[in-house]
């Protein structure tokens, strides 16, 4: 088997954070060298309790998980208790988590690591608001050119908003600090809604996790049950759409998805839309091309991974 590819997950969660972070425990592809925590769905203190709940879910006490940015760079947080519920990972009942908090701020221990680990090794896999990360880069410039890839769950286009009519919950929540990752030269794959409201937690697939019979299948379809009917009620779906777990089904089977490589702006003045992703998808302007902004996805093959991966667990 080829060398694990190294990553670190920057993570708000909620319920599909939760999915990806159980998706990359089970696929020995990977090599988690962290998990780092950010206010997003619900506020810090919970979800980075919420990621070391996940990781003893998985049996994997000895993952390193680090707490981040409390706010925004410069915005009020926003959080979507609503859509996750009080605790952010409502659905089943996990205990209190047992394994310790890492002591070093997530921010530290992001410069720290990308500045010691070989350059161009570490992909970034931020699944929330790019707080975490913005500060990062502000905080030490010279990590931007030793980050390999970040694999981004955000923005939307085609597929308008979740939050406003032009703006997705992790780039409206932090505007400024989606701004600072995308003008940053790093090479991007960005996942919008455009492609994850194709990825919907039927009744079949959350049935699917459900009979794996073990504590992660069974949790798995407990929190997707709770998650997706914020959706449902919304789009009208059965099933509601697993956002997250795309980045790291993205770097598993890369096949799975198909994009284009184009600029994304980001809108940070205007207040009717702000947090906007403005994808240059047909090339009508100079900017220069920044990411590549994924729009399908075979969701069958996704999700027969997810239950593959997760039955590891
Ligand atoms: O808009 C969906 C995104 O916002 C997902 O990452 C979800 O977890 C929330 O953070
Ligand atoms: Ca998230």
């Amino acid at each position: 088997m080829p060398i694990p590819r190294k990553i670190i997950i920057d993570t708000d969660p909620g319920q599909d954070d939760a999915v990806a972070i159980l998706l990359a425990l089970g696929s020995p592809e990977l090599d988690i060298l962290g998990i780092t925590a950010v206010a997003g769905n619900v506020p810090l203190k919970l979800t980075e309790k919420n990621a070391r709940k996940i990781c003893e879910l998985a049996g994997r006490p000895e993952t390193k998980v680090f707490s981040g940015a409390i706010r925004p760079l410069i915005r009020e947080l926003v959080t979507a208790e609503e859509v996750h519920g009080k605790t952010g990972l409502n659905g089943p009942e996990l205990p209190e988590p047992k394994m310790k908090l890492q002591e070093q701020h997530a921010v530290d221990y992001l410069v720290e690591t990308l500045m010691r680990e070989e350059a161009g090794s570490i992909t970034l896999c931020p699944l929330g608001p790019l707080t975490n990360i913005a500060l990062a880069m502000i905080r030490e410039p010279k990590i931007a050119p030793r980050i390999k890839e970040i694999v981004l769950m955000g923005g939307g286009f085609f597929e308008g908003g979740n939050v406003t009519p032009s703006a997705e919950f992790n780039i409206y929540v932090d505007p400024h600090a989606a701004d600072v990752v995308f003008r940053s030269g790093v090479p991007i794959v960005m996942m919008p809604l455009d492609v994850t409201h194709k990825a919907l937690t039927t009744t079949k697939r959350i049935d699917a996790f459900r009979k794996l019979g073990t504590k992660v299948g069974i949790a798995t379809a407990q929190m997707l049950e709770f998650f997706e009917r914020y959706d449902e009620g919304k789009y009208g779906t059965d099933g509601g759409p697993l956002h997250d777990p795309c980045v790291i089904a993205y770097l598993l089977k890369p096949d799975l998805f198909q994009g284009r490589h184009c600029n994304v702006t980001v809108e940070t003045a205007s207040e009717l839309t702000m947090g906007m992703t403005v994808v240059d998808w047909w090339g009508v302007t100079k900017r220069e091309k920044n990411a590549t902004v994924m729009r399908d996805i075979d969701h069958d093959g996704f999700f027969a991974l997810l239950v593959e991966r997760l039955g590891r667990l």
